[in-house]
């Protein structure tokens, strides 16, 4: 968000913490809504609002989380429920409620964006994973889809798909506010990547050449090679 409005987007930031859409608002001048995105009557109010405020021309849908590391066995159902709720259903409620306002942002020579910030989860199943994989395949599900029922239309479906980022709450919140197990994901991982980093990515893709479509972007940083291989220590090269 920060770097969109650094290279001169106009940002609508949605979220449902008004406070922190405020301090945001006050550090980048962008716009802010609050809406839950599990809420379809907010989510109709935002479609309405950007509609009569100067439309949309990319979509971001980056509000998702895990919940919970417990078994497939044991691991709770309401758990599951809000990582399919937010990162699922979410998706496709913003995604649909925003398409027809998109394609009347359209102006020829351009295209419009749907970015999805989906998730490594979403490509390999690791022990532990269960809810927040199953909800990640099926976003990624979703965008595939979607791309295919696009076709013929000048729209971007873009799925960009992180590995391991230390952003502020995302293990917090997944380890239920245990910040000493949140910790614990990123220690001594040589420069897990940043919400900055993703951010790079986003805003890459998005600024590409209206006819380039980055379909999948999958970003790690370089000490993860894969959910279950990530280097703790320093990064040398052999016989250094
Ligand atoms: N961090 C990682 O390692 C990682 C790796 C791969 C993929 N991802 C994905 O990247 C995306 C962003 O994750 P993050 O690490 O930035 O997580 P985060 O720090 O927990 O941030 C999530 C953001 O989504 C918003 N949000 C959550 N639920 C919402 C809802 N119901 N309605 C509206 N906004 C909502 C939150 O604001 P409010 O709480 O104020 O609503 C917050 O701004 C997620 O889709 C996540 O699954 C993260």
């Amino acid at each position: 968000m920060r770097l969109l409005r650094a290279h001169g987007w106009d940002v609508v930031a949605v979220a449902r913490r008004a406070d922190r859409l405020e301090r945001l608002a006050a550090d980048t001048g962008c716009e802010v809504f609050v809406a839950d995105i599990t809420s379809q009557d907010d989510v109709d109010a935002l479609a309405a609002h950007l509609d009569t405020t100067g439309g949309v021309h990319a979509l971001v849908n980056n509000a998702g989380g895990a919940r919970g590391l417990g078994t497939v066995e044991e691991s709770s159902i309401d758990d599951w429920r809000w990582m399919f709720e937010v990162n699922v259903i979410g998706t496709k409620r913003v995604t649909s409620a925003l398409l027809p306002v998109l394609r009347k942002s359209w102006t020829p020579g351009t295209s419009v964006d749907i970015l999805t910030v989906t998730s490594v989860a979403g490509y390999v199943t690791y022990e532990g994973g269960g809810g927040y994989n199953a909800a990640k395949f099926a976003e990624r599900a979703l965008v595939g889809v979607l791309r295919l029922e696009l076709a013929g239309e000048p729209i971007r479906v873009i799925d960009v798909a992180p590995g391991m980022v230390h952003t502020e709450e995302f293990s917090l919140n997944r380890f239920g506010g245990d910040q000493a197990a949140a910790d614990k994901v990123y220690e001594n991982v040589q420069e897990p990547l940043s919400a900055d980093d993703i951010a790079q990515a986003i805003v890459g893709a998005l600024e590409l050449p209206h006819n380039v479509s980055v379909e999948q972007l999958t970003v790690r940083p370089v000490a993860q090679v894969a959910q279950h291989k990530v280097h703790r220590g320093p990064l040398v090269p052999k016989g250094r």
